[in-house]
């Protein structure tokens, strides 16, 4: 949510320019409502920002060129405060001079009462943003104080809410100046340019190694220094780190969309989230989890936090983790969970799912989580991001970058790391024989091969997929760890494709969601293996016969070999069989593909659709 990019470089070119442009082309998928980028010249802060997609923005300096400078910041948009207009586009220039410009992510929360007390000083404001406030402040502090990272001391003193600011002045070329607040901002450090960016997709193309920073915390970068202080003034250090994937991951690799290569990805998502877990003797190993044996056998129950896409992951994963430790496990949306009365103490786990690690509703739970006394494992994809900061400990997913606002890789990933946590606490609690946990093991090892067969045989669903491109509702039955498969299903066609689409358990089916049903209505049924305990396979070919009989169309998923399932068919997408509990790894593709294949076809751009953003930073 809003992209974020800071440079300084060695010597007045045009690579400043360049470097920023580079930054948000990377980081768009974080906010396309409007992009801008300002910069120091010898005539002060020049500015360049449009409304729309950063094509926009670069026609513009092609209509307006701009100087070359050392020092740039660029920003790309999801609109909070404001609509998405030129005007509101950032940066925001500051101070009676406008000697400043200014970026901003997150949300200022007392910005209506500083922009008052601005306007009675005599501070003229050309946006509706929150932001042109801290630019006032910053700026209005630099005149006393003549320095920036002081001056973004004094101002950050006056916020309330979250934010990410970055800053430059004309009198201090050579200097960006960044702070942050529950609210993402990564250095990367270069030689003899250094860089700022909400994520290291900002700078991946020239440097991989990177310094993480704390909460409350300003970083000042020259070419060739990089310094931090807390909000206090007291110096600090960032933590240095090496990126484990380059330039090339963060790039389409020849497909067509970010989207479709992130699903050609899952097999190895999947495969390097399960890398290096197990030691000689067979036995699960969570080398990074760093928290007490003696601590997770006191546990007595689990609160699974989340939004989204990985809050589907935590609700898969329950049902394997309640059968592997029988402790019970709670999946609970981050932000309905942050504002009830939980029942939360010393004794509950609570595990926070996260791809980005920023999500500001899943931050929130955490950190109340925290306060309750509950100790707090974060799951996520993103190095050194906030919430395994703010986490007692963190179980990294290894999907790699995800560009496209849709997750697909990071799912399976997830749902892949949590039954690792499942299985490490049914290890240590003794809920599990340490042969129960090496055969699972080996079972998920055997999960990518069977991802990839499904990728292989997919030409039927895109078939299908532009068929129905004018479908108007789409529905999506499962039942046991298929329910969370449909509901997933559902998500992913409404976000990319705009149809209108829901997941439903199959048995509740008989108690409302029937009613739907008319002739032609599609329905995929997620259908569980016929060896599935309780019978579950034939109620879901039960359910599947009366939805038939009502005139639906049955797209069917269904294991290989089974054949129950044909007299009510329309279509079967075949998928190899696996044991109940890991089969949503696998029944999860068809549908990515299907939503994919659909809004290709509608004429959609399938990375970053309408109103969504990747990383949801604000409440
Ligand atoms: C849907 C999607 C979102 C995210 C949700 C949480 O495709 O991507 O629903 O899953 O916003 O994001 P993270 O995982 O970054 O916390």
């Amino acid at each position: 949510m809003c992209g974020i990019v800071g440079y300084v470089g060695p010597s007045v070119d045009e690579t400043a320019l360049d470097v920023v442009m580079e930054g948000l082309a990377r980081l768009e998928y974080r906010g396309y409502d409007s992009a801008g980028v300002a910069l120091i010249d010898g005539d002060g802060i020049a500015i360049r920002k449009r409304s729309g997609k950063l094509a926009n923005l670069r026609s513009e300096i092609g209509a307006h060129p701009l100087h070359p400078s050392t020092t740039a910041i660029g920003h790309t948009r999801w609109a909070t405060h404001g609509g998405p207009t030129d005007n509101n586009a950032h940066p925001h220039v500051g101070g009676r001079d406008r000697k400043l410009a200014l970026i901003h992510n997150g949300i200022i929360e007392n910005f209506h009462r500083l922009k008052t007390s601005l306007v009675d000083l005599g501070h003229t404001f050309l946006s509706e943003t929150d932001t042109e406030v801290a630019a006032h402040l910053v700026a209005t502090a630099y005149e006393s104080t003549g320095d920036l990272t002081e001056a973004m001391r004094a101002a950050v003193a006056q916020l309330e809410g979250a934010f990410t600011l970055l800053a430059i002045h004309a009198d201090q070329p050579g200097v960006v100046v960044g702070a942050r607040r529950n609210s993402p901002l990564v250095v990367g450090l270069g030689e003899g340019a250094n860089y700022l960016g909400s994520d290291v997709a900002a700078f991946i193309g020239h440097t991989r190694e990177a310094m993480e920073l704390g909460q409350d915390e300003i970083v000042t970068i020259t070419p060739d220094s990089v310094s931090v202080i807390r909000f206090d003034g007291t110096p600090t250090d960032g933590k240095r780190y090496h990126v484990d994937w380059d330039a090339a991951a963060a790039e389409k690799g020849g497909y067509s969309s970010f989207m479709a290569k992130e699903i050609d990805e899952q097999p190895h998502a999947i495969g390097d989230t399960l890398l290096g877990r197990t030691d000689d003797a067979g036995r699960l190993v969570l080398d990074e989890l760093r928290i007490s044996e003696e601590s997770l056998r006191q546990v007595d129950k689990i609160v699974i936090v989340a939004c989204g896409t990985a809050w589907y992951s935590g609700l898969t994963a329950k049902y394997a983790i309640e059968h592997w430790t029988r402790i019970p496990c709670e999946v609970e949306l981050a932000h309905e969970f942050r504002y009830r009365d939980p029942v939360v103490n010393q004794r509950t786990l609570v595990i926070s799912v996260s791809q980005s690690g920023e999500t500001m509703d899943t931050l929130m739970a955490v950190k109340h989580a925290r306060e309750l006394g509950a100790l707090t494992i974060s799951v996520c994809n993103t190095h050194g991001a906030t919430i395994p900061r703010e986490s007692d400990a963190v179980l990294y997913t290894h999907a790699g970058p995800e560009i496209a606002v849709a997750s697909t890789k990071a799912f399976v990933a997830q749902i892949t790391a949590c039954y690792l946590l499942g299985l490490y606490l049914a290890q240590v609690r003794g809920a599990a024989t340490s042969e129960t946990v090496a055969s699972i093991m080996a079972e998920l090892g055997a999960i990518p091969p069977k991802v990839q067969t499904v990728l292989d045989r997919m030409d039927r669903v895109r078939e299908i997929a532009r068929f129905m491109a004018d479908s108007r509702a789409v529905l999506f039955l499962g039942r046991h760890v298929g329910y969370p498969i449909a509901l997933e299903g559902a998500l992913k066609l409404k976000e990319i494709a705009y149809i209108h689409a829901e997941g439903f358990a199959a048995g509740e089916l008989k108690h409302g969601p029937i009613a739907l049903i008319e002739p032609g209505q599609p329905v995929f049924v997620v259908v569980p293996g016929p060896d599935t305990p309780h019978d579950l396979h034939s109620k879901v070919v039960s359910n599947i016969q009366e939805i038939r009989a009502r005139g639906a169309r049955t797209l069917v998923i269904a294991e290989d070999g089974d054949e129950a399932v044909v007299p009510f068919a329309d279509e079967i997408i075949r998928v190899p069989a696996a044991p109940t509990l890991l089969m949503p790894l696998i029944t999860i593709v068809p549908l990515q593909v299907f939503a994919l294949e659909l809004a290709t076809a509608k004429g959609l751009d399938v990375d970053q659709p309408r109103n969504l953003a990747k990383s949801v930073t604000v409440e």
